[in-house]
């Protein structure tokens, strides 16, 4: 039977890299199987053969060098591999080295590998020239073996230095990112939660929250659709936008449960009551905007909180504004709003028919309702219908933030 190899360790470094050895069981060297190759590949560029000889010689024992006698010659090699310097010739038929260059730096894949120009041209205006294209630096010919090899070594080492700045800075960031992402997360459950037992006080609205962000989520993708207010809609970010119109009755959990379950009609004392719950709500969103910097979020929530009580005609709360000074969201909001009050039962009414409901919207149109919003709303009345029947039997599912559904009090 077959002895077990296993293949690790890695030897002493040589001029050709690092051996791999095989080990055989308990730890027995066995002996070489082949070379890792850790050494820093260089291409040389130069048009001149003697060059390219010369260099490959001066450089062969730190580096691998592959010498290739042009521009062309150069890009096909990088198909193949990405090297950790080039050493390029200014001076050669077709493509020169000014165009060589622009050409690496313009490619992203190459563009941080150092180029040094070797040149037998000495002038400040080249060498400025040079480096202005990205350079990293100029070697003039004849080289100087000892110079040519510090200058390589030191832009080696500032390469691999950068390469790990970069590392170290991608590695914050995707911290930095997976903490934004776990504190938005722990906010927005917050947010949820509030939400879930605003709706779960008024027992018999259960779905309320779900259903009005399903009925928003029609009547946005219908103006999409039909170009209607267009400008204001792409302005959103709806994945912020649905899950915010959650918060829109926030402020009601500063009402008594005496006032918001009451039977029978409100008093005007219990009306002005109930309409606290709009500035109750704005109220509390901003203090929640007043500690953290996600905003986009809230920024809807106040707007939806604010506003889905005022009317089209100016008789709304709180502001009483009237036609387009009230932001598109509230006027879609008040139709998801009303609309799912008009549906379910309340404790001072039996819920109406889905008919009954449609044309009660209907009469609401150019008072209560911005009257384009309605001929939205009849566009996308099966679809709510739809959603009445899908959410019905006090099953409340939220929308996260993230899009995904869940069960909120069931
Ligand atoms: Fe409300």
């Amino acid at each position: 039977m077959h002895e077990h190899c296993v293949i690790g360790g890695i030897g002493e470094p040589s001029a050709r890299g690092y051996a791999i050895r095989i080990y055989k069981k308990h730890d027995k060297i066995s002996g070489v199987i082949g070379m890792l190759n850790t050494r820093q590949k260089i291409i040389l560029v130069d048009d001149n053969m003697s060059n390219l000889a010369i260099g490959k010689n001066m450089l062969k024992t730190f580096y691998e060098v592959y010498p290739v006698p042009s521009a062309a010659k150069l890009f096909e090699c990088l198909e193949r591999f990405v090297p950790d310097l080039i050493l390029l010739d200014i001076e050669m038929p077709d493509i020169d080295g000014y165009d060589a260059i622009k050409l690496l730096k313009n490619t992203p894949e190459y563009a941080d590998v150092p180029v040094i120009f070797l040149t037998a041209k000495s002038d400040e205006g080249s060498e400025l020239k040079g480096l202005n294209l990205g350079a990293t630096d100029y070697v003039s010919k004849p080289f100087s073996a000892p110079l040519l090899l510090k200058r390589i070594e030191t832009h080696l080492l500032i390469a691999s230095q950068r390469k790990e700045l970069k590392k170290h800075n991608d590695r914050l960031q995707a911290a930095v990112s997976i903490k934004t992402k776990q504190i938005t997360a722990l906010e927005n459950s917050v947010l949820n939660i509030v939400a879930e037992l605003v709706e779960f006080r008024d027992s018999v609205t259960g779905g309320h929250v779900t259903r009005t962000q399903r009925y928003l989520q029609c009547l946005i993708e219908k103006l999409l659709e039909e170009n209607l207010y267009t400008n204001d809609v792409l302005g959103w970010d709806i994945d912020f936008l649905l899950p915010s119109a959650q918060l829109h009755d926030v402020g009601k959990i500063a009402i008594s449960d005496a006032i918001l379950n009451k039977p029978g009609k409100l008093t005007d004392e219990e009306f002005e009551r109930i309409k606290a719950h709009v500035p109750i709500g704005v109220d509390a969103i901003e203090r929640i905007e007043e500690n953290t910097e996600e905003h986009e979020f809230l920024r809807h929530a106040k707007i939806i909180a604010g506003t889905h009580h005022e009317k089209w005609d100016g008789s709304g709360y709180p502001l009483g504004l009237s036609g387009i000074n009230i932001p598109l969201e509230g006027r879609l909001m008040a139709i998801a709003d009303v609309y799912d009050a008009l549906i379910s039962e309340r404790p001072y009414k039996p819920p109406l028919s889905i008919e009954q409901a449609e044309e009660i919207m209907e009469q609401g149109r150019g008072s209560h309702f911005d009257p384009a919003l309605i001929d939205i709303f009849h566009m996308v009345s099966g679809q709510f219908a739809d959603i009445v029947n899908f959410y019905k039997d006090g099953v409340s599912m939220i929308i996260r933030p993230t899009g995904e559904q869940v069960a909120a009090f069931a």
